[in-house]
């Protein structure tokens, strides 16, 4: 071959290579989608927290359209608290074509009748705050989950009473017999939150040496207004006794607040989980000692990013690190009145 034909061959490969690569850019533009729809189904509009990361997911969306030039339909139902509800919503979500699903489910035992329908239309699903248990969250490698370590809320919280005790002892043991006589809100019993954070709590209490007494407990459902009746009964019960309130999250705190408003019975100490915005007024004006703040923006801003990602098929942002691969944990911190 002469010199000037192998130049010519050059010229007609790089020719070739070319016309390929934009060939294969158009494509890939055109597969490229401009809009993704999301199906988010709470477990309970009206709970406060739940509503807290709603409207930060709303934010994120919002945020993300203007930055990224991509339509985000954010279609957002409340199962008020019923699993056949929601199985209904996730029904519908799919034959609207939806990309993705966030899924924060009325009961967390029961996500693999939701799972068998996203995998048979292969859409990917992102659990929040309600965990499914870990059999059904290995079934599918498109499944992730969102939230907060329960036993590190746990012991923020505990901390935050360990270190007022070490303070001032007088604060929380306001009678001087030399325990610290408390009583606890719980929340649901299904929900994993709920005995971790009431276990380490009190541990941790424990292990910083306050010294403690239980007198009594109650499942308040993480509702303010089932809080406020337990315990408007138990000062009926135990007069003059309770120093400290346990509270599993704000909205129990802010209950059994409202019952020592209605009373009138100041003195006692209370502490929450969440640092929803009521809960954070609270801690402001003094009522609430103080609380574990989950940060919220953070936390929506993993379930939607994540979701937007697996919508549009691309790489989940390495700035969402993933616990093998399908567990996001929001990073928590005490919120106290200083
Ligand atoms: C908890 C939260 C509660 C309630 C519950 C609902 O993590 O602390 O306030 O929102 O989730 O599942």
């Amino acid at each position: 071959m002469n010199k000037e034909k192998k130049w010519l061959l050059w010229g007609l490969l790089l020719l070739m290579g070319a016309v390929l690569l934009t060939g294969c850019g158009k494509e890939k533009k055109e597969l490229e989608k401009t809009s993704v729809r999301i199906g988010v189904s709470l477990y309970r509009g009206d709970d406060t927290f739940i509503n807290n990361i709603r409207m930060e997911m709303e934010n994120a969306a919002k945020a993300y359209e203007q930055s990224g030039g991509i339509k985000v339909n954010l279609d957002i139902q409340d199962a008020k608290g019923n699993q056949n509800t929601q199985n209904n919503q996730v029904e519908r979500f799919i034959s609207l074509g939806c990309d993705v699903l966030c899924i924060n489910p009325v009961d967390r035992t029961a996500a693999s009748a939701i799972i068998d329908k996203a995998m048979a239309a292969q859409i990917p699903v992102v659990f929040f705050n309600r965990q499914p248990v870990e059999e059904d969250m290995d079934r599918w490698d498109q499944l992730y989950y969102v939230g907060a370590v329960a036993k590190e809320s746990a012991v923020l919280q505990g901390n935050i009473v360990v270190n007022q005790y070490r303070q001032d002892p007088s604060s929380l043991d306001t009678n001087g017999d030399g325990v610290v006589s408390y009583v606890l809100l719980e929340g649901e019993s299904s929900h994993q939150d709920s005995l971790i954070r009431t276990e380490w709590s009190i541990q941790t209490l424990k292990d910083g040496g306050v010294p403690i007494e239980k007198i009594t407990g109650g499942i308040a459902n993480w509702e303010r207004s089932q809080a406020s009746a337990l315990m408007e009964q138990w000062l009926l019960q135990y007069p003059d006794t309770i120093e400290l309130v346990v509270c599993n999250n704000d909205d129990m705190a802010l209950g059994a607040i409202d019952a020592l408003d209605r009373t009138g019975i100041t003195g006692i100490s209370l502490v929450g989980i969440d640092a929803t915005v009521p809960g954070q007024e609270a801690v402001r004006s003094g009522k609430l000692m103080g609380t574990v703040s989950a940060d919220k923006e953070r936390y929506a801003q993993a379930i939607f990013m994540i979701a937007a990602a697996k919508a549009l098929g691309r790489e989940i942002p390495r700035d969402i690190p993933l616990e093998d691969g399908k567990y996001f944990w929001c990073p928590q911190q005490i919120l106290v009145n200083k």
